[in-house]
């Protein structure tokens, strides 16, 4: 017997579910570090441009696509594609990575999510606020990953016993459903994640000059760090690159999410004015709130010299060390300390659910599951794959699947959606198909933007990857990994292969078992 499909609750709850997909930690922490890297308030032009060419179009494919596969009783990728194009024997197969990519992301993005967690926990209860060099915050978060052994932590211990409570939080969402679980979730998670924000972008905006040997490190400058132009910048090809990546990464496109959550909506439900205000509002999570946070704040204590060596030691320093110490020199530093994690865990929780979700759709409708057996497969086998990012963490092994999962097949599984759907299923059906059921029509111009711009926009940034030396290639052939570190990255890589591999068997056997189902029927 067939099971009823789930679906959303209301129009509010998808928009809320999306943009809680999309807002997570790398409005916080990535995008503030990637514009202050990479030419400040010039980063800005590459940044709309891959906005309103790529982030925006490829919002609204995989609305639509989503939508489409939805009503054929397909929540991913394979089953999506396969129904653009009957015919096509193998079209389902470039699905796969739409299951593969939000599967590998979620091993590590789990395991960070579970730091802020328990960062929360400790701000709280004050085990780091005594804390107010940068060296012995280092050492606080390495003692805490189970880098090295020190005075605050003797092991991996308490950061498993948080690794589990996340994981296991995830599962009970999903578990739940789409209307019982991530629904409800994310309507309780999204005004919460957005009240924590604006409480610290004032207590940042009011910040300021608190050191008075030092007036010029004030909160105005502090913007002026991060958003004076340097024009120079745009001329190079890696910041087009980092921009694009940026704008993937945040709005969860090219990930297979999106086509998943969009594939519970109704065929009269509007996806255009849906997709926009899903962008819009990561956007001012990103553009407004998230800029305003950690750059100003850090400006202000540490001033400019520090701040180009805080921005250029990644995105871990800046969130769990730079913050927090910021955070201690102010009065009640345990209070905005646990804000500001607990801003950062629900931004990443409702992220992260978002990235189980197709894994558990596909085994749900291409093998007729119900919603329990899908959820524990999922999670034996999740959590066995999770325990790499955990152990394995100083070997290289999440920059490793960082790669592949949140950048390389993000890219390539982006290129394959947009040719899909504006080539094969064809630009005046596509139009039709987006426009169905919506409150507003598109520009014009943005039929020949999807027919033509995004895909040679995403067609140069993978010829544009084939010359990037020290990038691409550098990560590609492993050159900046060290040779302790080889066998852990190769085993990562091995893994991340074997799993699109054994995807791709899954899918072949879903088929057949279709197809000797209904040649029984006959
Ligand atoms: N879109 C999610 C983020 O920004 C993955 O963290």
């Amino acid at each position: 017997m067939r099971k009823t499909r789930d679906s959303w609750g209301s129009r509010l709850g998808i928009i809320m579910a999306v943009a809680g997909s999309a807002v997570g930690l790398g409005n916080f922490l990535r995008f503030p570090a990637k514009a202050a890297a990479n030419g400040g308030g010039a980063f800005m032009i590459p940044y709309f441009v891959s906005l309103l060419l790529l982030g925006i179009p490829l919002m609204w494919i995989e609305w639509t696509l989503g939508r489409f596969g939805g009503g054929f009783g397909h929540s991913t990728a394979p089953g999506i594609f396969h129904s653009l194009h009957q015919k096509n024997r193998f079209i389902k197969y470039f699905g796969v990575i739409g299951i593969f990519g939000p599967l590998v992301i979620f091993t590590y993005y789990c395991y960070i999510a579970s730091w802020t967690l328990a960062y929360s926990f400790f701000a709280i209860t004050g085990k780091y606020t005594a804390i107010q060099d940068q060296a012995t915050m280092r050492s606080f978060l390495a003692g805490f990953q189970g880098l090295e052994h020190n005075n605050f932590f003797q092991g991996i211990g308490t950061a498993y016993v948080f690794f589990l409570i996340t994981f296991l939080l995830n599962i009970w969402v999903i578990y739940h459903g789409i209307k019982g679980g991530i629904e409800r979730l994310c309507k309780f998670a999204m005004p919460l994640l957005f009240l924590f924000g604006f409480i610290l972008f004032v207590r940042v905006l009011t910040l300021g000059a608190p050191n008075p040997t030092k007036p010029d490190w004030n909160v105005l400058n502090g913007f002026g760090f991060l958003w004076n132009p340097d024009f120079s910048s745009l001329s190079n090809p890696k910041v087009w690159l980092e921009a694009a990546g940026q704008v993937f990464f945040t709005l969860s496109v090219g990930i297979g999410v999106i086509l998943t959550y969009s594939s519970y909506l109704s065929r009269g439900d509007d996806v255009v004015l849906s997709g926009l205000t899903s962008v819009a509002t990561n956007e001012f999570a990103e553009v407004i709130l998230g800029s305003s946070i950690v750059i100003p704040a850090a400006f202000v204590f540490f001033g400019p010299e520090q701040m180009r060596q805080i921005v250029s030691g990644g995105l871990f320093n800046l969130g769990f060390v730079t913050i927090p110490l910021v955070l201690n020199k102010l009065p009640l530093a345990q209070v905005f300390g646990f804000v500001w994690f607990s801003l950062l865990f629900l931004a990443a929780v409702t992220s992260s659910v978002s990235l189980i979700q197709p894994a558990v759709a596909f085994l749900e409708d291409e093998f007729n599951l119900n919603r329990k057996k899908a959820v524990i497969i999922f999670s034996m086998v999740s959590f066995l794959m999770c325990q790499a990012p955990v152990f394995f963490l100083k070997n290289g092994v999440v920059d490793e699947l960082d790669f592949w999962g949140g950048t390389f097949f993000l890219v390539v599984f982006a290129t394959i959606e947009t040719i899909l759907f504006a080539w094969v299923f064809g630009m005046e059906r596509a139009w039709d198909e987006i426009h169905h059921g919506a409150d507003m029509r598109l520009p014009g111009i943005y039929k020949w933007i999807i027919r033509f711009i995004t895909p040679l926009f995403l067609l140069l940034i993978l010829g544009g990857w084939l010359f990037d030396r020290q990038g691409f290639w550098a990560m590609l052939l492993m050159q900046n990994v060290s040779k302790e570190d080889k066998p852990f990255v190769l085993g990562a890589r091995i893994g991340v292969f074997g799993l699109l591999t054994v995807l791709a068997v899954l899918v072949k056997i879903a088929w057949i078992r279709k197809r000797q189902v209904i040649a029984k029927k006959i």
